[in-house]
């Protein structure tokens, strides 16, 4: 195995954490863009910076300040991306999903994904929750191209179940109790970082797709192939390109996240509390 550069690298992030800490997480929570705040809900241990680790893939996307954060929500051990790494910023693909592994490595075994995302589905509206119930990724290369690394999972797993069926059941629980509108649809991942053309959004539909972004699905294959359980929610940031007559722009995104904060920070909470 040493001689798989791949490995190698998460070897070099996990030593590198591992000599500063020996805490344990249960559950790995990534927090998409605008969304970082939830981080305030972490009783903290100790952050560690994406630049401090070497080898690591250092995100430059304003908004996606980089750093761990490992601590408890109650009683669970969590370790929290705030911001994430995007292959538009011109990372390898395997690179892109580096923390994810590196996150299971030091004992995550249930992964929350989170993301802000174009409404395909003309049913959905700004500001909407959507748990992701599959994924289409055919648009943005296979992280797991490359040699197999054996220490994490098989060469051809399966795919047919990414996103844990007990995980979905409990989100639409609490969402329920909590009374928090959850509509629930495909991803689809594209590269980005150009925002889609109104036709390709018309063929996005056409493909069952109810929700369009620039991260996750990867993510999700990655840590499906290393054996996480995982969970992803998606907030509905503005409707996708020809649906309504403004310009997309980041700014945006991030605005309409400080407005669902507060309820997407309660279904996080609540789902992580009951992990
Ligand atoms: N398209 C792609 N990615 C996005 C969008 C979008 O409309 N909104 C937020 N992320």
């Amino acid at each position: 195995m040493a001689e798989n550069i791949l490995y190698d690298k998460l070897s070099v992030c996990y030593h590198y954490i591992r000599k500063i800490t020996d805490f344990v997480p249960r559950v790995a929570i990534v927090l998409g863009s605008g969304l970082g705040d939830f981080a305030d809900l972490i009783d903290p241990e100790m952050e560690i910076f994406y630049d401090d680790i070497p080898d690591f893939p250092v995100s430059t996307v304003p908004g996606h300040s980089g750093k761990f954060i490992l601590g408890h929500i109650e009683d669970v051990p969590v370790i929290c991306m705030k911001g994430r790494v995007h292959y538009y910023e011109g990372y390898d693909i395997s690179d892109v999903v580096l923390p994810i592994r590196l996150m299971k490595m030091l004992g995550a075994d249930i992964l929350l994904l989170t993301n802000a995302a174009g409404g395909v589905n003309y049913s959905f509206k700004i500001g909407d929750i959507m748990m992701i119930k599959d994924h289409i990724s055919l648009f943005v290369p296979n992280p797991l191209i490359g040699e197999n690394i054996e220490a994490l999972g098989t060469r051809f797993p399966d795919m047919s179940n990414i996103y844990d069926e007990d995980l979905q059941q409990l989100i639409r629980q609490v969402a329920e109790e909590k009374h928090i509108p959850l509509q629930e649809g495909t991803y689809v991942q594209l590269t980005g970082p150009s925002y889609e053309t109104p036709a390709e959004i018309r063929a996005l539909r056409t493909l069952g797709c109810d929700a369009v972004g620039m991260s996750t699905a990867v993510e999700a294959i990655a840590a499906n192939h290393s054996g996480m359980r995982i969970a992803g929610i998606s907030f509905i940031s503005n409707m996708a390109s020809g649906i309504s007559d403004t310009p997309l722009n980041h700014e945006e995104v991030q605005e309409m996240a400080n407005r669902v904060a507060a309820k997407f920070q309660t279904l996080m909470l609540e789902i992580v509390k009951r992990l």
